[in-house]
């Protein structure tokens, strides 16, 4: 007790094998994915790091089921999903994973609180539990008083906390986050990822981020770097 366990004794959230991601382009085959394995462990923040065009957002975009593989298997939570029908993928992914993207991805005619609820509706929570849960997650990411706010009222750095909030809305065991800090000035985007570290604590979410700034590094518990598709380093065994 007192001591966090290194990551490899916990719990994987998602464990990917051998997975490859072959896109066609015409006549030629573009290798996006050449055999990636990887855990993600549960309680840990992991980060995909690698530069423009090395497969970070491919293997995201097949962790959350929006993308299948070419071949290999990924588990999300014990189960594969590699074979599931797009249907299931979707449920899986609505009830599981939240996610967040570089450009935020707000709707700019909807205030911060229309933003979040929204998902909250889609989920069929109730109108009671939605003002509640809205409200209590728009206050974790500092922005009680920006609730009604639209996306253009609002700085870069509090459009990410709005799309953060979204994502964290439904109780989602895993936070995928595709280079959250991309467009935001240096200190912004440090923010943002004590943010995911706190969120973590105070919500139990695991989170998993890509980026190709080294800074960011150093905020994560496990980082798989990446490049040309496959994985070329690991560092990090948690906070042992
Ligand atoms: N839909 C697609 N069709 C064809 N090639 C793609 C597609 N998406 C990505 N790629 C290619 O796959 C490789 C990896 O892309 P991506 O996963 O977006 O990298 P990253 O997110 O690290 O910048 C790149 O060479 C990219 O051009
Ligand atoms: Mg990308």
């Amino acid at each position: 007790m007192g001591q966090a366990v290194a990551w490899q004794d916990s719990e994987a959230v998602v464990a990917a094998q051998d997975v490859v991601r072959t896109y066609r382009r015409g006549a030629t085959a573009v290798e996006a994915l050449k055999g990636i394995t990887l855990v993600i462990p549960r309680g840990r923040m992991t980060l995909l790091k690698g530069r423009s065009g090395s497969g970070k957002t491919t293997m995201l975009n097949l962790i959350a089921g929006l993308d299948r593989p070419t071949s290999g298997r990924i588990q999300f939570q014990g189960r594969e999903i590699s074979g599931l029908a797009d249907a299931e993928l979707t449920r899986m992914r609505r009830q599981n994973i939240g996610l967040v993207f570089q450009t935020f991805a707000l709707l700019p005619t909807y205030s911060a609180y229309e933003n979040v609820d929204l998902v909250l509706r889609i989920a069929g929570v109730s109108l009671r539990q939605r003002d509640r849960r809205v409200r209590e997650v728009l206050a974790l990411v500092g922005l009680a008083k920006r609730m009604s706010h639209r996306p253009f009222e609002l700085s870069g750095g509090e459009q990410q906390r709005v799309s953060i909030a979204r994502a964290l809305a439904p109780h989602p065991s895993l936070i995928l986050a595709d280079e959250p800090t991309g467009e935001l000035d240096s200190g912004t985007g440090l923010a943002i990822v004590r943010l995911f570290r706190r969120l973590m604590e105070e919500e139990g979410v695991t989170v998993c981020l890509t980026t190709h700034d080294a800074a960011v590094m150093a905020l994560a518990d496990l980082t798989y770097e990446i490049v040309d598709g496959r994985i070329v380093g690991e560092v990090g065994a948690g906070h042992a």
